[in-house]
């Protein structure tokens, strides 16, 4: 029913060269994988050269961000519309180091969604609890309010053009994952959540996850009812464990 996506977050990291032979091997190794979206998401200098090596090909491409605003005198940002103009199919929005690192709040996150969603982008919207607000109890409060500032800004139909990812931030690039159940039973209560405004909308939604998701624990975790997915920092770095989850994504089709 939803269709899994496996989604690379490449972050900061890597040369022009490192991104293309990464970009070959994982070609190279999805060819044959028909019922799962792929995607990578290189940093903005790479995209040129990512779109001439993916063009024609079932793999997408997005940024890991994208400005709240149209165009103009905003130094050092870019428009949804430019990302449209260079293939981004995907842009993630609200990733946790951005919210703690640039200080974005969930008003400029949700501006930034709807951005994406105008031009014809799929924005991921990444949400997610520190390792205290966990132990505090407060996971679904957190991740309750990240989800609500693009409901409040653009109501729930917005849901039905984009992509949510789990991603607590106590499991980012830490190799602690979440548990199975621990990460299911957030997807489900995210799925609610939006099921409240509508239940069409919620069941297509896809929800992923992301927290050092690797080959040895991608089956188990995109093997949950409601966890569609990964959004794969780390090991997307490494064409053979990005390959090695996509191809969990598609078993678990
Ligand atoms: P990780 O990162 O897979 O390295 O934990 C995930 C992310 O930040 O999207």
């Amino acid at each position: 029913m939803r269709r899994p996506l496996i989604a690379g977050n490449w972050k900061m990291n890597g040369t022009k060269a490192d991104a293309a032979e990464l970009v070959r091997g994982i070609v190279a190794g999805v060819s044959g994988m028909q019922k799962t979206d792929v995607a990578v998401c290189p940093p903005f200098p790479y995209l040129y050269l990512v779109e001439e090596l993916l063009q024609g090909t079932a793999i997408g491409w997005g940024s890991q961000d994208v400005s709240c605003e149209d165009g103009g005198a905003f130094t050092g940002q870019v428009s949804a519309a430019m990302l449209k103009d260079f293939g981004c199919r995907y842009a993630i929005v609200g990733h946790s180091e951005r919210r703690q690192l640039n200080g974005e709040t969930d008003g400029v996150i949700a501006r930034k969604y709807a951005q994406a969603v105008a031009n014809g982008l799929v924005p991921i919207l990444c949400v997610g609890e520190t390792l205290e607000e966990r132990e505090q109890g407060k996971t679904e409060e957190v991740v309750a309010k990240h989800i609500d500032g693009v409901l409040n800004l653009e109501g729930v139909d917005a849901y039905a053009h984009g992509v949510v990812a789990y991603e607590p931030v106590w499991a980012i690039g830490t190799g602690v994952t979440a548990t199975p159940a621990q990460a299911q039973e957030v997807h489900a209560f995210l799925r609610e959540r939006i099921a409240k405004k509508s239940k069409e909308i919620a069941k297509g939604l896809r929800i992923l996850y992301g927290g050092s998701m690797k080959p040895g624990n991608a089956a188990e975790l995109i093997g949950q009812p409601d966890i569609d997915g990964g959004l794969i920092g780390g090991a997307s770095l490494n064409a053979a464990d990005f390959v090695a989850i996509c191809q969990a994504g598609e078993d678990n089709a």
